[in-house]
C-alpha cells in the first residue's frame, strides 16, 4: 500500500486571487514541463494488458462489496458545492465555459471524504493496482479524487458532452469506478473507440465496475441515468504513470486538475 492517506484541505477562500488557472499565461509552461517529465517514464513503457493496447481503455471490475460499502457510507456523507476558487494551492484550477458553478451545482454534486473513504479508496486503489500497472506498463501515481453525483436531466452538460480532457498533461489516466453499477439506464460513460470512427463503447457492469482510460486521446461523454430524480454515483481517480507507485488517495479540492509542479 502506498504511504499515508493524506486529504487536501480546500485552502482557498472565495475571495482568494492567486490560482493559477487553465487560463493563465503560466499554464502553457506548467503543462510542457509535466509533457517532457512524463515522456521519459512513458518511453520505458511496457503495456502488457490486450484489451488496453488495442482500445485504449479497459472495462473491469473490483469487488462488489468494497464498492456498495463506499457507497453506503457515501450516502451519509455531506456534500459539497462546487467553486471555482476550490482547488489545493498546489495544483492548477480549470477555468471554463461548462466549468462555473452555476452549470455544475444545478447538475452535480461532490462528496466530502472522510479518512475512513479515503482509506477505503486507497484499498480499492490496491484491488484495480495490477490491472493499472499491466495497461500503463509503468507504476503510476494518484494525485487526484473526487466522488461525483450526477443527476438526471444532465445529458450533454458539461462532461456529458462528448469530449476530449485537453487540459490535462498526455500522459494523465482516469478511472471512474460505478458505485451504482453501469449502464445506459442507470448511468455510465461512452468511450470512442478509435479503430471505428463511429463506435462509441458503453460501460456496463454491477457495482463496482470500473474504465481506465486516457482521456486528454480517448474521447468520452458521460451518460446520466435516465429515469427523472435518480443518481449515478461515480469514483473519478486521477492518475499518471509513474516512476513508483503510490496510491495514497489525495483530494485536492472540486475544481483542481493536478500539481503545478510534477
Ligand atoms: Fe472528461
Amino acid at each position: 500500500m502506498g504511504g499515508e492517506i493524506s486529504q487536501g484541505k480546500s485552502v482557498r477562500s472565495k475571495e482568494d486571487s492567486s490560482i493559477i488557472y487553465t487560463s493563465d499565461p503560466k499554464f502553457h509552461d506548467i503543462q510542457k514541463n509535466w509533457n517532457l517529465y512524463l515522456k521519459k517514464i512513458v518511453q520505458a513503457s511496457e503495456p502488457t494488458d490486450e484489451e488496453y493496447i488495442k482500445n485504449q481503455f479497459k472495462i473491469s471490475t473490483i469487488p462488489e462489496q468494497l464498492a456498495t460499502e463506499l457507497l453506503e457510507s457515501l450516502e451519509k456523507s455531506t456534500k459539497l458545492e462546487f467553486f471555482t476558487e476550490d482547488c489545493d494551492i498546489r495544483y492548477v484550477a480549470c477555468r471554463g465555459k461548462a466549468n462555473t458553478p452555476a452549470a455544475q451545482n444545478i447538475h452535480f454534486s461532490y462528496f466530502s471524504l472522510s479518512p475512513k473513504q479515503l482509506d477505503l479508496i486507497s484499498t480499492i486503489c490496491e484491488e484495480m493496482r495490477p490491472c493499472l500497472e499491466a495497461c500503463l506498463g509503468t507504476p503510476f501515481r494518484v494525485f487526484n479524487v473526487r466522488a461525483i453525483e450526477t443527476r438526471s436531466k444532465s445529458e450533454g452538460v458539461g462532461p456529458n458532452k462528448l469530449h476530449k480532457d485537453g487540459v490535462f498533461p498526455a500522459e494523465i489516466h482516469k478511472v471512474l469506478l460505478y458505485l451504482t453499477s453501469a449502464g445506459l439506464e442507470i448511468g455510465t460513460t461512452g468511450l470512442t473507440i478509435k479503430r471505428h470512427k463511429k463506435g462509441t463503447a458503453y460501460v456496463e457492469g454491477p457495482p463496482g465496475t470500473f474504465v481506465f482510460f486516457n482521456p486528454v486521446k480517448t474521447q468520452h461523454k458521460g451518460i446520466p441515468p435516465k429515469k427523472i430524480g435518480s443518481v449515478k454515483i461515480t469514483v473519478e481517480i486521477i492518475l499518471c504513470p509513474s516512476y513508483e507507485t503510490d496510491i495514497s488517495p489525495f483530494v485536492a479540492g472540486t475544481n483542481s486538475l493536478f500539481p503545478i509542479d510534477p
